[in-house]
């Protein structure tokens, strides 16, 4: 068999599609950018009917620019920002509420909660994640709580519940598929890592009906086809998993110990620990990294919240820079005697503070302060964020050793950030020549599945490395730098441990 794949990568801020021909090289695009809305402090919302129609048009857009129309397109594959929660009625398609995304703090005080309730060693043990605004049960919890009749109704088995890959998968189905994959899943604060399925014991805590639950299935399996008035034919929707999980595949992090960090909105990085999951010491998620033939295969997460984020903030924040481009330039030319640090907690701080009440904070501003070393301090803080999160990883898995880390993302185009990423880690960072892991990544468990792509072992040998970037800082100066950052974070935390 032979033929190419259709990846939707569906993700916090845009749209994408993309044709992959058999050779996995990108072949057309379509992307979309779509609204952000901010109802209160600490919302962030989006409009499930934007998440659908812009993929939708996206997807038209790649098709119709191959070469062939996209009449080789042999299978689809989903990735998707994670976490983010919506609901729907199950007869009509209708949400009932905005979709609520991974960076909204609403429910932090649930969380308190459930926490001061003595809950988070429950909730850990099964999910491998902590109790967190960050995923999907409590928002599940809270648009059941306040929105007029919802619970009623889901009582009632007419609502369902999905991440952004189920309701795409749903509308692409035309209705006929609620199914989600296990990396989605595990996402979502009621799924058990273990055993494999949803968790009634913790779904009573957060007091979910298991009605609104999708089927969970593997990453590379049959999520149906999609309604032939869409795309003028049926396409099997055969891969779906997360974006961070879609990247480790697209990076060919098969391996125990490999490990990837993806820079978007956010910064995630995962380490693949193989057939058994790790549990963390050090305040890193253990999740699921994909799962394939039914075989469940782990991986251990930080999650940072603001990275490319930060950087849109210089622009459209600060007004400081035009495009994401110069930012780069800019921190070339800061003063290399002024010791500026941002923590970038503009949604509180992810793994492995996990404080969700913190904000944002510059901190050694003189007189002399100026943009320049502004901007240094942003691309500065993603490199000390991934940092924290190494570090944390090799406390938790020593027998890993120190790999080298593959990045992908919008940020590594910045030779300047990535060259302090390997400085501050003290390792090697390795730049792919496909910059579209996530996408690529996505489109392997389909084409996996519909047999016209290779398996791991091949796949893994068509990654190619761009540029790698090795550690030139001397050790007291990177310890310096350390301690510096450290100090700023301990000043920004409302919490310490
Ligand atoms: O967990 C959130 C993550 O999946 C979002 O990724 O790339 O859309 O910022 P991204």
């Amino acid at each position: 068999m032979s033929g190419g794949v259709l990846a939707i990568d569906q993700g916090t801020t845009s749209s994408r599609a993309i044709v992959f021909g058999e050779d996995f090289q990108p072949i057309s695009v379509g992307q979309q950018e779509f609204p952000q809305h901010f109802p209160k402090s600490g919302w962030v919302e989006h409009s499930p009917s934007d998440i659908w129609t812009s993929t939708l048009a996206v997807c038209r857009e790649a098709l119709a620019k191959a070469p062939d129309g996209g009449a080789s397109v042999a299978a689809i594959g989903i990735t998707n920002q994670r976490e983010t929660t919506l609901v729907w009625d199950r007869s009509t398609g209708e949400p009932v509420y905005e979709a609520i995304v991974w960076q909204d703090r609403r429910t932090s005080e649930t969380c308190a909660k459930l926490r001061a309730d003595g809950l988070e060693a429950a909730f850990t043990a099964k999910t491998g994640l902590l109790l967190d605004p960050y995923f999907s049960g409590t928002k599940i919890a809270w648009i059941l709580d306040n929105v007029d009749g919802v619970r009623a109704r889901a009582e009632r088995g007419e609502l369902a519940f999905g991440t952004v890959d189920t309701w795409l998968i749903w509308h692409l189905t035309g209705g006929k598929v609620h199914a989600t994959d296990a990396t989605n899943a595990s996402r979502t604060l009621i799924y058990n890592i273990h055993d494999n399925a949803w968790d009634e014991e913790l779904c009573r805590h957060l007091n979910i009906p298991l009605s609104l639950l999708p089927e969970v299935k593997d990453s590379a399996d049959d999520f149906g086809e999609t309604d032939v008035g869409l795309f003028g034919r049926a396409i099997p929707i055969l891969g779906v998993a997360g974006d961070q999980q879609a990247a480790t595949v697209g990076q060919a992090c098969f391996q125990p110990g490999m490990v990837k960090s993806t820079y978007g909105t956010g910064c995630f990085a995962l380490m693949n620990t193989g057939k058994a999951p790790v549990a963390s010491s050090n305040r890193m998620l253990t999740t699921i990294a994909y799962r394939l033939g039914g075989q469940t295969t782990y991986a251990l997460e930080g999650s940072i919240f603001v990275a490319g984020a930060a950087v849109q903030w210089l622009r459209d924040g600060l007004g400081l820079i035009e495009s994401a481009g110069e930012s780069q330039s800019l921190a070339e030319q800061a003063d290399p005697n002024q010791d500026v640090y941002l923590v970038p907690a503009f949604v509180g701080l992810g793994a492995p503070y996990w404080d969700a009440d913190a904000r944002g904070a510059l901190f050694g501003l003189t007189r002399n302060t100026g943009p320049k070393e502004i901007a240094r301090a942003v691309l500065q803080s993603v490199g000390f964020q991934t940092s924290d999160l190494i570090k944390a990883m090799h406390a938790d898995w020593p027998e890993a050793g120190h790999p080298v880390l593959r990045v992908d993302g919008g940020m590594t185009a910045s030779d300047w950030t990535m060259q302090f990423l390997a400085d501050i880690l003290g390792a090697p960072v390795d730049r792919p020549t496909v910059a579209e892991t996530t996408a690529l990544g996505a489109a392997w468990l389909a084409g996996y599945r519909a047999g016209i792509w290779p398996g791991p072992d091949a796949f893994s040998s068509q990654w190619k490395l761009e540029k790698r970037f090795e550690p030139r800082l001397q050790e007291s100066e990177r310890s310096r730098l350390l301690a510096g950052w450290q100090d700023a974070v301990k000043r920004t935390r409302t919490t310490q441990d």
